[in-house]
């Protein structure tokens, strides 16, 4: 039996607007690199090469820009429109005709994952299951998908429940069969008004069908919120190693502590930088101070400034700013500066939905 891949990046992405008015909150680049190719390389790795991309109206064309038809990657991407993000058994709807009677592995395109899921594949098409769900145990088990399970079996699932039968949330992975689209065809919106994957499980649990719990220990990430995004960045750079430099960097006067990464074409004079950090192609940092946990974008500029611990993206400025900005995600071409000018006023274009806090 092939196997297809299924990625859901449909939804609206409120809670991280305003980033999500000008791309999906997918694309927003993790340690410099956008968090879906992270999962793209991850179903490669299993040996799946044919993936289904669900995306909306307005960010379809950013996926498109960014990914192609997935030749770049190894993969073959195929995209999908669901015009309103009406649930994830509704998306999942969508794909019928492009799966086909295959199997598929759904993934929800804003998760970060440590686990390598080939195991999980290869023991989905070699075992008789109908479905197989990634689990991990959770400390907050009512602000997710939670599972019940009897002897490795999964008997029940429930969506963020008041009181919870477990702590075994269920992740954003997904292993179905085809018989996933009968339970979607029998189940109604719930109370959001949203067509529950968990629901279409549950109805195949109750007429029978062999559901597995496959249950993870490694750290996973679900990218929705700025904060989310952050400790990603900071799990995902704590990985880097060893410092990599290439000759094309221009510099003096700088110094670097821990493993830091630099691109091509950087410019780096009379600034200390503290790894792990990354350091895009074409960047310039004068006078700066870069602390540990930054991504640092393509063509961004800081200078006169102090960052740590956030992500800068592609052509953004910081000049000038005599406090240190930390915890901080800044939008592809914004620039954050202070005229140093007497009195001291504070002077904004602000986009809507932004998040400002000045200490
Ligand atoms: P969510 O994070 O639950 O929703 P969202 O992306 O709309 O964000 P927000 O709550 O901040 O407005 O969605 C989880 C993943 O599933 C995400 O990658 C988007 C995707 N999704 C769809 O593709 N279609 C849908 O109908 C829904 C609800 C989500």
């Amino acid at each position: 039996m092939s196997m297809k891949a299924l990625i859901l990046c449909a939804g609206r992405g409120t809670r991280l607007r305003p980033l999500t008015f000008t791309s999906a909150k997918q694309l927003i680049p993790v340690a410099n690199k956008p968090v879906i190719l992270y999962s793209i390389e991850k179903i490669r790795n299993t040996g799946i090469s044919e993936i289904g991309m669900i995306v909306n109206p307005d960010n379809i064309s950013s996926f498109k820009q960014a990914l192609g038809d997935g030749s770049n990657f190894g993969v073959r991407l195929t995209y999908m429109v669901q015009k309103d993000p009406k649930g994830l058994a509704h998306a999942v709807k969508i794909s019928q005709d492009f799966i086909g009677k295959d199997n598929f592995l759904m993934y929800l395109g804003d998760n970060l994952i440590q686990e390598d899921l080939s195991k999980f594949v290869e023991e989905f098409q070699r075992l008789e299951w109908n479905a197989s769900i990634l689990l991990t145990p959770v400390e907050d088990p009512t602000r997710f998908g939670i599972a019940t399970m009897k002897s490795g079996k999964v008997v029940k699932v429930v969506e963020k429940p008041q009181v919870p039968p477990s702590n075994l949330a269920i992740i954003g992975v997904y292993l179905f069969n085809s018989r996933i689209f009968e339970g979607i065809d029998n189940i109604k919106p719930s109370w959001r008004g949203e067509l529950e994957i968990t629901d279409a499980i549950q109805f195949l649990i109750d007429h029978g069908d062999k559901i597995q719990g496959h249950v993870v220990y490694g750290w996973w990430k679900d990218t929705g919120r700025p904060g989310d995004l952050l400790e990603a960045n900071r799990r995902i750079l704590e990985d880097i190693r060893s410092s990599q430099k290439p000759d094309a960097i221009s510099s003096n006067m700088y110094k670097m502590e821990g493993p830091v990464v630099v691109e091509k074409g950087v410019e780096i004079s009379n600034s200390l930088i503290r790894g792990p950090v990354i350091i895009g192609k074409g960047a310039s940092i004068i006078n700066s101070y870069i602390g540990p946990y930054t991504s640092i974008g393509p063509n961004v500029t800081i200078e006169n400034s102090e960052v740590e611990n956030s992500i800068l993206m592609e052509n953004s400025t910081v000049r000038n700013v005599d406090v240190r900005i930390d915890a901080s995600i800044v939008g592809k071409n914004a620039t954050i500066s202070s005229a140093k000018i007497k009195p001291k006023v504070h002077n904004f274009v602000v986009g809507d939905y932004s998040f400002i806090n000045l200490s």
